[in-house]
Order: structure tokens, then C-alpha cells, then sequence
């Protein structure tokens, strides 16, 4: 950046969710102001969903709203975080309570940073993946299923396959109701019993890890309420057991063993 020309600074912040805090907005906000930085600067929102989650929401109230670019650095922000203009902060109460919508100017997926992950965090990517599959689009979890090797080989085809999917999916929804009046609920499967799990583990599980649990506890209402065909529920368990989520010990906690 400096070299294009550009007056540039790095505001870096403890890593991991108990960082996405008002105190850390508060923090960075404070450090761009005493660097000077006014309406004519822009955000770039380099890491993981933490990072883009909170830098959006920055970017949203600093100087009444000025453009920030993600560029994504976890398969989790990749997947979901980093598109569709849901910025927040936690709170103690619960996850991404304080925030705003909107947009970034641009998203970039660079595929070559999952290789730097740990296992654990391509597994809670590969959650909101799946999560994306089960609620949109029966080849890509067919593709999924077939492909999941692969995934963990960084085979550069299927990465990609799967970063262009998971945004396609996403946007499509998110482009016929940004604000979440009625159709993008549906990007929340999994999420309403995966957030409340997330927030009493206090953050010792991963979002992804979280939302798995979820995905299968959800999957088993919509199973007893006549939703889902029991074949269809154990296809879907089925692969959220590959990424190895550590299914069966997280199953057998919320009293159900398969
Ligand atoms: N806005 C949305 O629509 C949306 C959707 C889904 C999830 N989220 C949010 O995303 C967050 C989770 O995102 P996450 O899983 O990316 O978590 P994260 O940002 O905490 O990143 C996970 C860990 O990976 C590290 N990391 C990042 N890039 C790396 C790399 N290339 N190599 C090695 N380590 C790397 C980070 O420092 C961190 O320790 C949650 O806060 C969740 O609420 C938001």
C-alpha cells in the first residue's frame, strides 16, 4: 500500500472471538483517530470472520460510514463471514447482538491462506459449507460428499469450486433480502440452537463446531416435526461427521446419541 502511495497503518487485536468486543472497536477506533485517519480512508479487514465482522462494523460508524474491503483469510470467513454486510460485536449476553448492515466494497477469497489453518479451523469452515448445501443446493452437497478428501489435500479445483458455491449461495439470498425481513432467516439454519451453544461453551468451541451441533440438533426437530425424512437426516449427520467435528462426543452432550 505504502508503495502504490497510500498513507498506511496496521491496528492489530488479539486473536479469537472473545475479541469482538465494543472495547476493541473502541480500541482501533481510538488508534485511527490519533493516526489521523478521517472520512477519505478506507478498511481493509484482513483475517478471519472476527476480524471482518468487526472491521465492517467500524467502517460503518467511523466518520458516519466510510468503504472497507474484506479479504478473507479462514475457509469460515470465505464461506459466510465476509459477504452479505452482516457486521457485529459480541456482547456478554450473547453473539453479535450490536451491528450494523453493510456492505463491503469488495471481497476478496484468497484460497491459499486455508493451507495455513489448523485442522480445526477448516472443520468449522467446512460447517457453514455444509450449512450452505443443506439449506440451497442438492448437487453441491452431493459434491461435498464426494469431494471432502480433497478439501483437506487443498486441491485447488475443488477449494475454488467451493468458494465460488458458498458465495453464489449466500449472495443469492442475500441480494433478494439484504435486511433479513423474511427470506435470508434461512442462512440462520443450524444457527439458533448453534449460537446459544457457542455463547454458554464461552467460546471453547469454535463457531463452526457450534453451528454443527446445531445443524444435527435442527435436523433432528425438523425430523420429528415432519420436515426431513429420517434418510435425509442421517445424510446430513453423516457428513457433518466427516470434517471429523467431534460429532458423536458433541452429540452425545446434547443427549442424543447416533
Ligand atoms: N457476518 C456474517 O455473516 C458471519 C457469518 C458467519 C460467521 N460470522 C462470524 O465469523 C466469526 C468466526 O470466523 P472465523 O472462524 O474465521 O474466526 P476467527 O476470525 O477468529 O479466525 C479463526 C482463527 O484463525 C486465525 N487465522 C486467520 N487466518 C488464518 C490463516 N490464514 N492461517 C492461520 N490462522 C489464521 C485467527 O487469528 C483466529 O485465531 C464469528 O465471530 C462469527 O460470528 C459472521
Amino acid at each position: 500500500m505504502k508503495q502504490a502511495g497510500y498513507e498506511s497503518d496496521l491496528f492489530v487485536f488479539q486473536a479469537g472471538e472473545k475479541s469482538k468486543t465494543r472495547k476493541t472497536k473502541e480500541m482501533i477506533e481510538d488508534a485511527m483517530l490519533e493516526s489521523g485517519y478521517r472520512r477519505d480512508c478506507c478498511i481493509l479487514a484482513i483475517g478471519g470472520g472476527v476480524v471482518t465482522d468487526l472491521a465492517g462494523f467500524i467502517a460503518g460508524t467511523y466518520g458516519r460510514g466510510i468503504p472497507f474491503i474484506n479479504y478473507a483469510t479462514t475457509l469460515l470467513a470465505a464461506a459466510d463471514a465476509s459477504v452479505g454486510g452482516k457486521t457485529a460485536v459480541d456482547t456478554p449476553l450473547a453473539t453479535n447482538l450490536i451491528g450494523l448492515f453493510y456492505q463491503p466494497k469488495k471481497v476478496y477469497l484468497d484460497i491459499a491462506t486455508w493451507q495455513t489453518l489448523p485442522q480445526r479451523q477448516i472443520a468449522s469452515g467446512l460447517a457453514e459449507t455444509i450449512k450452505h448445501a443443506c439449506l440451497a443446493d442438492q448437487d453441491f452437497f452431493e459434491y461435498l460428499k464426494q469431494h471432502m478428501d480433497q478439501i483437506w489435500t487443498f486441491d485447488k479445483d475443488v477449494c475454488e469450486h467451493i468458494a465460488r458455491t458458498n458465495c453464489k449461495i449466500k449472495y443469492t439470498v442475500v441480494m433478494q433480502d439484504e435486511r433479513e425481513t423474511g427470506l435470508r432467516e434461512i442462512l440462520n439454519l443450524g444457527h439458533t440452537i448453534g449460537r446459544a451453544i457457542e455463547t454458554v461453551s464461552d467460546y471453547k468451541l469454535l463457531h463452526g463446531e457450534a453451528l454443527a451441533i446445531g445443524l444435527a440438533a435442527e435436523a433432528e426437530l425438523a425430523c420429528q416435526f415432519g420436515y426431513l425424512a429420517k434418510a435425509e437426516q442421517d445424510e446430513m449427520v453423516q457428513l457433518l461427521k466427516e470434517p471429523d467435528f467431534r460429532l458423536p462426543f458433541l452429540l452425545i452432550l446434547i443427549g442424543k446419541s447416533w
